[in-house]
């Protein structure tokens, strides 16, 4: 008789606060025996240190360590090879964990399915292995409570962007956009700002930087040092302001209390 195989778990542990993991992946955190997280070279990774009061001695754990940092490599190196090896290589690990008959944490910041990491090992893994995903807060939503913003209200439509498209797409599509946010900032921040100020949307873009982390920190967008932007950052362009939200909306009210 072969052993039962393993079952594959994508948890979405939150923006950065460790309060902001849901009950359900808590509870499929500390029952896994293998936790496997994303991290590079001589870090710890985000996911990890959001759970890692959780979790006790005895669980085994499976760090995938991401080979770059940059999506400039010198030839013959090329990213797209790089990482897709990189996720053969993880899927593989945990696999191996899998077939010997143990379940997975695999661990995503914030949502597992919104830009998540673990995308990628559940294309290669889901059809093979019983597979559940718990969803989390990501970070738009975190970024606006944060922000002490609400984000779109009635039949307005929310566009989701990233720093790294083109200066031309991201002009298109912002100006398009009734509410927007911009996620991928860091090395992209300079060109984002500029399209926001071309388009006239200063005075309603609000800017967050490791929202909900010990070091969360929010300013206002036009005295941001592009030079000092983090990865985890982000820029929300919140919908004009329903007639019937009222005065005192709190739009912008700043940061709430510090995380925990
Ligand atoms: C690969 S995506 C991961 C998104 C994540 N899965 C989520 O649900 O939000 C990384 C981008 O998410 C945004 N991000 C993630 N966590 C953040 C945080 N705590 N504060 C601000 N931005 C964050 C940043 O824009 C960052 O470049």
């Amino acid at each position: 008789m072969t052993a039962a195989k393993g079952r594959l778990f994508g948890l979405g542990v939150g923006p950065g606060d460790p309060e902001l993991i849901t009950v359900k992946a808590l509870n499929r955190l500390r029952a896994a025996p293998v936790v496997a997280y994303p991290t590079s070279h001589g870090r710890k990774g985000q996911a990890l240190t959001i759970v890692e009061g959780y979790l006790r001695d005895e669980q085994q754990r499976l760090p995938m360590v991401f080979p770059v940092t940059t999506e400039k490599l010198p030839p013959p190196f090329d990213y797209e090879t790089e990482v897709r090896r990189f996720y053969d290589d993880s899927a593989a690990a945990v696999a191996a964990h899998l077939d010997a008959g143990r379940d997975v944490a695999v661990l995503c910041e914030g949502d597992p399915f919104f830009y998540g990491s673990f995308m990628y090992l559940h294309d290669r893994l889901a059809r093979r292995y019983e597979t559940e995903v718990v969803p989390g807060v990501c970070s738009i939503l975190a970024g606006a409570a944060v922000l002490g913003t609400p984000l779109v209200y009635r039949d307005q439509s929310l566009s989701v962007l990233s720093g790294v498209m083109t200066e031309e797409d991201l002009r298109q599509r912002l100006a398009a956009a009734d509410a927007a946010a911009i996620m991928k900032l860091g090395t992209t921040f300079a060109k984002v700002r500029r399209v926001v100020a071309d388009l006239g949307l200063m005075d309603r873009a609000l800017y967050v930087e490791r929202a909900t982390m010990g070091a969360q920190r929010v300013a206002p967008l036009a005295e941001v040092d592009p030079k000092t932007v983090p990865y985890f950052s982000l820029i929300l362009i919140p919908g004009p302001t329903w007639p019937g939200s009222g005065p005192g909306s709190g739009r912008g009210a700043g940061p709430g209390p510090a995380a925990g």
